[in-house]
């Protein structure tokens, strides 16, 4: 990872160098450097030496927790801060975060509230709060946060609320009207960090993707914004790859060296099963640029590592068996891809990482395998839950599927 969030790291490592004898500014340092794989034993040592007040130990501890891997106790930790102390938006939206990986979007709703209540002069706070409200489907009401963080800032935009609000339009099948928003805050995401500014490039390419705008605009866009940043860092890779895979399950022809560009910066095999939402896209990247044996590598490292992590029970019911079927799908073995698929619970992806809208990628392909298959009963039955989901009923890539379908 190198330039990915350098500011805040830059920001976090001045307050440390000022006063090295600060609790807070050590926590928070580590907190922000071990969420990228970054030692943080120093930070730990230095915060629990200058830790005196109550709030000061809960941060300790919640650090502590962080660095053993302990998801649900540092969620807990950022719990009991901010019922106490809710003004402070750091730990809400650490809290967010673990909240986000456990798939517990109503103690992200709940610290959001909180925070909120808080912090009442703060779009981010309303950004935060409309987030977690997206994803437990409470699209009314997030809406309306996200236009009045908007509202707050409206020369100088809030990148977060207006990625929020792409993901409600669409999921609201308003795309028109998503995309037209979406080309005017553009200028808003230049000085965002590279996993922010790839993601909301992506957001827009896939509004106009749907709305079937040229292969040179789209082509252009990932040029240009989505594989331009940083392409060392797991989430550029993560918008690269998924951008290329749906175009491929859309036909339309990327041209071979992007991806070929794209593996290259993909098969670190040191990177493997720490992002498992993008192993998930590496294997569909590694078979199709015909690296087989890194695919099989791969899968095989998934396997392992779902045996004996402490998550088992949620990886074999998601990033195993999506990772088998994605593999099958990239040989054509298309029956065995979906019976991996049947096995896979979509509704737990959050967990594994993927946002709504990137779990539906892989209903994508689910619903490509079937048609290969030629079994259109199962395949209208699925396009239907999709379309369902998504509102996308009326956009001309999917009208046109279910009108072959129907035929
Ligand atoms: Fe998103």
């Amino acid at each position: 990872m190198q330039g990915c969030f350098k500011k805040t790291e830059e920001l976090l490592d001045e307050a440390v160098l000022i006063d090295s004898d600060n609790c807070v500014s050590n926590v928070m340092a580590g907190n922000f450097k071990i969420l990228f794989g970054k030692t943080v034993s120093d930070y730990i040592q230095r915060a629990k030496r200058f830790a005196v007040t109550e709030k000061e130990k809960i941060m300790c501890d919640l650090l502590n927790y962080q660095i053993e891997g302990k998801l649900a106790a540092a969620l807990e930790s950022c719990v009991s801060i901010v019922n106490r102390w809710p003004e402070d938006l750091w730990i809400a939206k650490l809290g967010n975060l673990f909240a986000f990986y456990l798939g517990k979007n109503e103690i992200s709703v709940r610290l959001g509230r909180l925070a909120l209540a808080a912090n009442s002069e703060s779009h981010l706070a309303y950004g935060m709060l409309a987030f977690a409200l997206e994803e437990s489907g409470e699209l009314e009401e997030a809406e309306e946060l996200c236009r009045t963080a908007l509202g707050m800032c409206s020369e100088k935009g809030d990148p977060w609320a207006e990625h929020t609000l792409a993901h409600i339009l669409h999921s609201q099948g308003r795309i028109q009207e998503a995309a037209k928003l979406m080309s005017t805050f553009t200028h808003h995401w230049t000085e965002c960090n590279s996993f922010m500014y790839t993601h909301n490039w992506w957001h827009y390419a896939l509004l106009l993707l749907d709305l079937e705008c040229g292969k040179d605009e789209l082509l252009s866009i990932f040029d240009d914004h989505i594989w331009n940043k940083d392409r060392t860092f797991i989430q550029d890779q993560i918008m690269a790859t998924s951008f290329l895979l749906i175009l491929d399950l859309r036909k339309i022809d990327y041209g071979q060296d992007r991806l070929d560009s794209v593996v290259s910066y993909i098969n670190n095999e040191n990177e493997f099963c720490v992002e498992l939402q993008s192993d998930l896209l590496r294997l569909w990247a590694f078979q199709k640029s015909g690296n087989i044996d890194l695919a099989n590598k791969l899968l095989q490292r998934i396997d392992d590592y779902s045996t004996n992590s402490t998550r088992s029970t949620l990886l074999k019911s998601t990033y195993m068996p999506c990772a088998k079927a994605v593999v099958e799908f990239g040989s054509s073995n298309y029956r065995e891809a979906v019976s991996n698929f049947e096995k896979c619970d979509f509704n737990r992806f959050q967990q594994i990482g993927a946002s709504k809208e990137q779990s539906l990628l892989f209903i994508e392909v689910l619903i490509e395998s079937l048609e290969r298959l030629g079994q259109h009963s199962e395949e209208k039955k699925l396009i239907t839950e999709y379309i369902g989901m998504k509102r996308i009923e009326n956009t001309p890539f999917w009208s046109e599927k279910i009108r072959s379908i129907s035929i």
